[in-house]
C-alpha cells in the first residue's frame, strides 16, 4: 500500500508540486564522512574480494565490543555474524531456529516482512493483538496466553517496534525472556532502531540471555540503508547452522560495505546530531499534530515513527492517506500495511526528514483536517 502511496507522490512531484515525504522508514542523512572514506580507500585499493561468511573478523569484534560500550555487556565476538542488512539476517535466523510448520509470535501491529518472511519459509506467524492496555507491547501475559491455546516455538520482540516507535523497558523485555526460556519458546529480538531511543534507554536482549537471537543493522542509527549490511548476534549452538546458510546462499555480505560498517562506529558523534534532529522532530510532531487535530497517537518512545489513530475522521487509512497526499502533499503510510485487522484506524509518520519538513507538514494538515 505504501508503494501505491509513493508512487501518487512521484505523480504529485512529476507535476511540479512539493512532497514531504513522510512514509518511508530511512534517514534523510547520509552514512557518517568515516564510513564514506574508508569504502573509497577500499574501492581504491581495487581488491574487493569475499570475505568470511561470517563477515571481516574485525569488524565482528567491533561489533561485539559495541555491546560493552553501549550497553555494558559482554558479547564474544564468535558469536556475531555480520549481514546483508538486517532484512537477510531474518532469513537466516528463521532458517536457523525454525522447521517448516513451527508458530512464531509476532506484534500486531508489527513490521510486516517479519510475517511475510516466515510465511515464505513455510512457518507460521501467530499475530498477538497489542494494545493501551499493554501499553502497545507484547507481554508474557498475552504470549502466554497464545502458547496455551497451540504450542508456540518462537516469539519476536522489537523496541523500538515499528510502525509504532513504542519501546519495551527493561524489565518487560526481561521478564519475556525469562518466560519464553522457562516455557521453551526461542525469543528473536529485533534491535535495528537502538540508537534511536528518546523517552529511556533501550536494553538489549543479550543483557539478558545467551540463548536469544539478536538482529540489529547499520541502516537506521547509521544512516546506512543502501549500503545494506547489518549483524546477527546468535545464541552459540546456532552459529555453525548460521554460517553455512550464509555460506551457501550469499557466500559473504558485500566487502565494500562492511569496511564501510566498521568505520562507521568511528562516526558516532555525527550520528548522534541526527539523533539529535529526531528529537525536535518528535516535538514538533507531538506539539503539532494536536494542533492539527490529532491528538491520539502510540507512545513515542523511539526510532522515528509516529503511529496516529485517524479514526475520528476514518475508516480507511488508505483513502486518508490518498486523500491528505492529494490535498497537502504530505505523504504518510496507511496502518493497514502493518496491522490487516484494526490498521484502518492508524497512520504512521516518519519523522527522519529535517525541523522545517515537520512543523510545515503539521501546519498543511491542520489547515486541511480543520477545513474538513
Ligand atoms: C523493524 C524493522 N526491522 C527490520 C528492518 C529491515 O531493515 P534492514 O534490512 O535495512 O536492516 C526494518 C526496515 O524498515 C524495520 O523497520
Amino acid at each position: 500500500m505504501v508503494m501505491d502511496v509513493m508512487a501518487a507522490a512521484a505523480r504529485i512531484e512529476e507535476g511540479g508540486g512539493r512532497v514531504i515525504h513522510m512514509e518511508v522508514g530511512q534517514p534523510a542523512a547520509s552514512a557518517p564522512s568515516t564510513a564514506i572514506a574508508a569504502a573509497r580507500a577500499a574501492l581504491d585499493s581495487g581488491k574487493i574480494g569475499y570475505t568470511e561468511a561470517l563477515g571481516i573478523p574485525s569488524l565482528r569484534t567491533r561489533i561485539a565490543r559495541h555491546y560493552s560500550e553501549s550497553y555494558g555487556t559482554n558479547v564474544d565476538p564468535d558469536r556475531i555474524v555480520v549481514t546483508t542488512g538486517s532484512s537477510a539476517g531474518f532469513i537466516l535466523a528463521f532458517l536457523a531456529m525454525f522447521e517448516p510448520g513451527d508458530r512464531i509470535a509476532v506484534a500486531e501491529p508489527g513490521y510486516p516482512p517479519y510475517r511475510h518472511i516466515l510465511a515464505a519459509l513455510g512457518c507460521e506467524a501467530v499475530p498477538v493483538r497489542i494494545s493501551e492496555e499493554t501499553r502497545w507491547s507484547l507481554t508474557v501475559d498475552a504470549l502466554m496466553a497464545e502458547h496455551k491455546k497451540k504450542i508456540l516455538d518462537g516469539a519476536l520482540v522489537a523496541s523500538p517496534a515499528n510502525p509504532s516507535g513504542t519501546m519495551l523497558d527493561a524489565n518487560s523485555l526481561a521478564a519475556l525472556i525469562n518466560a519464553c526460556a522457562q516455557a521453551g519458546i526461542k525469543v528473536i529480538s529485533d534491535e535495528i532502531y537502538h540508537g534511536l531511543d528518546y523517552a529511556f534507554p533501550a536494553e538489549t536482549a543479550a543483557k539478558f540471555s545467551d540463548d536469544a537471537l539478536i538482529i540489529n543493522s547499520f541502516s537506521k542509527y547509521f544512516c546506512m540503508t543502501g549500503w545494506r549490511v547489518g549483524w546477527i548476534v546468535a545464541p552459540k549452538p546456532l552459529v555453525r547452522s548460521v554460517e553455512r546458510l550464509q555460506q551457501n546462499l550469499a557466500i559473504s555480505v558485500p566487502t565494500l560495505s562492511q569496511v564501510a560498517a566498521e568505520a562507521a562506529f568511528d562516526g558516532r558523534s555525527e550520528m548522534e546530531a541526527v539523533k539529535r534532529g529526531y528529537e525536535e522532530n518528535r516535538k514538533i510532531l507531538i506539539e503539532g499534530l494536536p494542533r492539527a487535530g490529532l491528538d491520539k497517537f502510540l507512545p513515542v518512545d523511539g526510532a522515528f515513527y509516529l503511529y496516529a489513530d485517524v479514526s475520528r475522521f476514518t475508516d480507511d487509512s488508505l483513502s486518508f492517506a490518498k486523500n491528505m497526499l492529494d490535498e497537502t502533499h504530505v505523504a504518510a503510510t496507511p496502518g493497514v500495511d502493518f496491522d490487516p485487522v484494526h490498521g484502518n484506524r492508524y497512520i504512521r509518520f516518519c519523522y527522519a526528514g529535517s525541523q522545517a519538513e515537520m512543523h510545515e507538514a503539521a501546519e498543511r494538515i491542520a489547515g486541511w483536517l480543520g477545513n474538513r
